[in-house]
C-alpha cells in the first residue's frame, strides 16, 4: 500500500470566520482513505484584541504593510513531506494578517515550505489583491510554488461593507447597524469551500499532479476590477505613510500617537471626498483603461482564474 498524501493546512483568525472556511475547505478531504490532513493554527506571542480598540486598530497599520509583524509562537508542526500546503489568510491593510507574515517568516517554515506546491485561501471583506502579491513574495522567499487561491469576501457590497465591517472589527457585532446588512462572509459563500477541497482530495486520489490546472474553471478567485485603482491607491498611501508613522514612534510614541490621529482623519476625509470623484474618473476614463484593466484583472486572478 503506498504511503498517505499529506496535507499542511495553516491558519490564523481571530472571530472564527477563517476557521470556519478552511473547516469547510478540508471536510472532503478528512476521513479519506490515503490523505493525511494536518491544521495548524498560528498563535501570536501577544494576542490581537478582538473587538480591535480604536487607535489599537489604526496603529497596526505601519508594521502590517511593511511585513515587520509582532512575533507568534513557533507552531508544534510534525516534521513531514507535505505532498501540499494550504495557507489559509485573512487580509489586514491590504497585506497579509501579522500573525501570517510572522508564520512565513519564521526560519523554520522554508524546510516546510521549499519546493511545495502551495494553495492560499483568502477570507476577508473585499480587498485582496495587493495582499496576494504580498502573500507570492513571501512564499518565493520560502521556496514554494503558488498553484491555487481562492477567495471569499464579504456578501453586502463594497458600499455597505465600507462601514459594516470596521463596525464589526471595532465593536464586536456583525449587525451593528439595524439597517445594514450583516458584516462578513455569507453562509453559501463559507460553504462553498467545500467544493475546492473536494476537487483537491479527488485529484490526489486520481494521482495526478498537483499544479495550476487544480482550481481552474470554478470561479476560485473573483477579480473586482472597480477596486484595482483604489487599491494601488491606498497601498501607496499606507506604505509612505507607514513609513513616515514608524519613524516618528523611533523619536517619540507621542509623535507618532499626533501623526497617527492626523493621518486616520486625513483618511477618513480622503474617503469622502476623493474616492467619490476619482470613482466618476474612472467610470469616465474606463473606455480609456479598459485594456490595461483586463490584462490586471486576467493577471490579478491567476494562477486558478475566476
Ligand atoms: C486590522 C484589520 C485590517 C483589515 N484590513 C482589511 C483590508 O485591507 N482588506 C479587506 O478586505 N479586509 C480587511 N480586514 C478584514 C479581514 O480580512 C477579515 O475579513 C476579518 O478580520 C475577519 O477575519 P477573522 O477570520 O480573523 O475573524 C481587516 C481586518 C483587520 C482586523
Amino acid at each position: 500500500m503506498s504511503a498517505a498524501q499529506k496535507i499542511l493546512v495553516v491558519h490564523y483568525s481571530q472571530t472564527g470566520q477563517l476557521s470556519r472556511l478552511v473547516q469547510n475547505f478540508i471536510a472532503p478531504l478528512q476521513n479519506q482513505d490515503g490523505i493525511d490532513v494536518h491544521t495548524v493554527n498560528i498563535e501570536p506571542c501577544e494576542a490581537f484584541p478582538f473587538p480591535w480598540p480604536f487607535w489599537r486598530f489604526f496603529d497596526t497599520f505601519p508594521e502590517t504593510v511593511h511585513l515587520k509583524p509582532k512575533p507568534v509562537i513557533a507552531p508544534d508542526i510534525p516534521d513531514e513531506d507535505y505532498d501540499a500546503v494550504v495557507i489559509a489568510y485573512t487580509v489586514w491593510f491590504l497585506s497579509p494578517s501579522q500573525p501570517i507574515t510572522a508564520f512565513l517568516q519564521q526560519p523554520q517554515t522554508r524546510a516546510l515550505l521549499n519546493g511545495k506546491p502551495v494553495i492560499t485561501l483568502i477570507g476577508c471583506r473585499n480587498m485582496w489583491l495587493n495582499a496576494q502579491e504580498k502573500m507570492k513574495t513571501l512564499l518565493a522567499a520560502n521556496g514554494a510554488h503558488l498553484i491555487g487561491n481562492i477567495v471569499k469576501t464579504d456578501a453586502c457590497g463594497t458600499a455597505a461593507s465600507f462601514v459594516t465591517t470596521p463596525a464589526w472589527l471595532l465593536t464586536g457585532e456583525r449587525q451593528y447597524f439595524k439597517n445594514l446588512p450583516a458584516a462578513g462572509i455569507g453562509e453559501a459563500e463559507l460553504s462553498d469551500a467545500s467544493r475546492f477541497g473536494r476537487k483537491l482530495a479527488e485529484t490526489l486520489q486520481s494521482g495526478a499532479a498537483l499544479d495550476e490546472t487544480l482550481f481552474r474553471n470554478m470561479g476560485a478567485a473573483k477579480v473586482d476590477e472597480k477596486l484595482i485603482l483604489s487599491e494601488q491607491a491606498g497601498a501607496r498611501s499606507f506604505f509612505l505613510w507607514g513609513k513616515l508613522l514608524m519613524a516618528a514612534g523611533n523619536v517619540s510614541p507621542l509623535l507618532r500617537r499626533v501623526l497617527l490621529a492626523v493621518y486616520v482623519v486625513f483618511l477618513i476625509a480622503l474617503i469622502l471626498t476623493v474616492v467619490p470623484l476619482s470613482a466618476l474618473v474612472k467610470m469616465l476614463l474606463r473606455p480609456v483603461l479598459r485594456p490595461w484593466l483586463e490584462r490586471r484583472k486576467h493577471y490579478y486572478s491567476l494562477p486558478s482564474g475566476e
